[in-house]
């Protein structure tokens, strides 16, 4: 019998533990690289973060599996047994740029069933925390069900990228929805945007190419509040793969999915 609690307590000391090790190295010079492209970066702080998750995993769960974003982890083909997701710092720009909107993101699956999710978002010291079945928390704070809201009452999370010229998605298609909405943010942390829905913050977060360490516990999180998620054709995200992301509150998503991406037909 898997003890989940035993778990929760070990991710979740293991993230506050990393949090303070990350501040910590706002005093030294960061050394940052470029991975796919210039602006795809990678600092030592986050490749020791995720080092010091693995180390931590490794020795109190040796049969658990471990698919980190820095690739220290273990080579993940498949979800069978226990998974731990993780991306050490998610939002690396904005942590080189700004020292703040960047979280540590941790999914713990079952068999392909999320189980645990967690989002640290270490400057503001807010835990976005969630088990299966036992609800959604902000610090001590239990999560509400999300409400319905309309399309031009809501404020959704959107980057530019997709609203120009891109290779993904006809710059038209969301432009439209942009002029629609209340408003339109983009926090650069997709799991932050993701821990902002399940919170009640945003109401919906619309993006082309995420990873399964960017939205693996942010899923959890929302499953425990209602949140939709999908790809951008309405089928569920595949964890082994990059993916289209739409979330969005109930209600909502079926209007986006209906009035603008034409039921996932576009
Ligand atoms: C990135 C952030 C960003 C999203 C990118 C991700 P990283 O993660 O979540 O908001 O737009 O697609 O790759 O590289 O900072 O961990
Ligand atoms: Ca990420
Ligand atoms: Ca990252």
């Amino acid at each position: 019998m898997v003890n989940w609690n035993e778990i929760d307590a070990y991710a979740k000391s293991w993230v506050k533990e990393a949090g303070e090790e990350i501040k910590k190295s706002f005093n030294q010079t960061l050394n940052i690289e470029t991975k796919s492209n210039r602006n795809d970066l990678v600092t030592n702080i986050d490749k020791q973060t995720e080092q010091f998750f693995i180390k931590k995993i490794k020795a109190a769960f040796p049969d658990h599996n471990i698919l980190g974003e820095e690739g220290f982890g273990d080579n993940i083909e498949s979800l069978e047994g226990i998974t731990w997701i993780i991306d050490p710092i998610d939002g690396t720009m904005n942590f080189i740029h700004q020292q703040r909107n960047f979280a540590i993101s941790i999914g713990i699956y079952e068999n392909g069933i999320g189980k645990i999710g967690l989002i640290y978002d270490v400057i503001h010291d807010e835990l976005y925390h969630a088990m299966k079945g036992k609800g959604a928390y902000l610090n001590h704070r239990e999560l509400s069900p999300l409400k319905e809201v309309n399309v031009n009452e809501a404020v959704i999370s959107l980057n530019v990228t997709w609203v120009i010229q891109n290779n993904k998605i006809d710059p038209s298609i969301l432009s439209r929805l942009a002029h629609d909405v209340r408003g339109t943010r983009s926090y650069g942390s997709a799991a932050l945007e993701l821990a902002s829905i399940a919170a009640g913050r945003m109401d919906a977060y619309i993006t082309l190419r995420l990873s399964p360490w960017d939205f693996a516990a942010g899923i959890v999180l929302l499953e425990e509040v209602g949140g939709i998620v999908t790809n951008l054709h309405g089928e569920p995200l595949n964890l082994l793969t990059q993916n289209s992301v739409l979330v969005a509150k109930p209600g909502l998503h079926q209007r986006v999915m209906h009035d603008y991406l034409h039921n996932g037909k576009w």
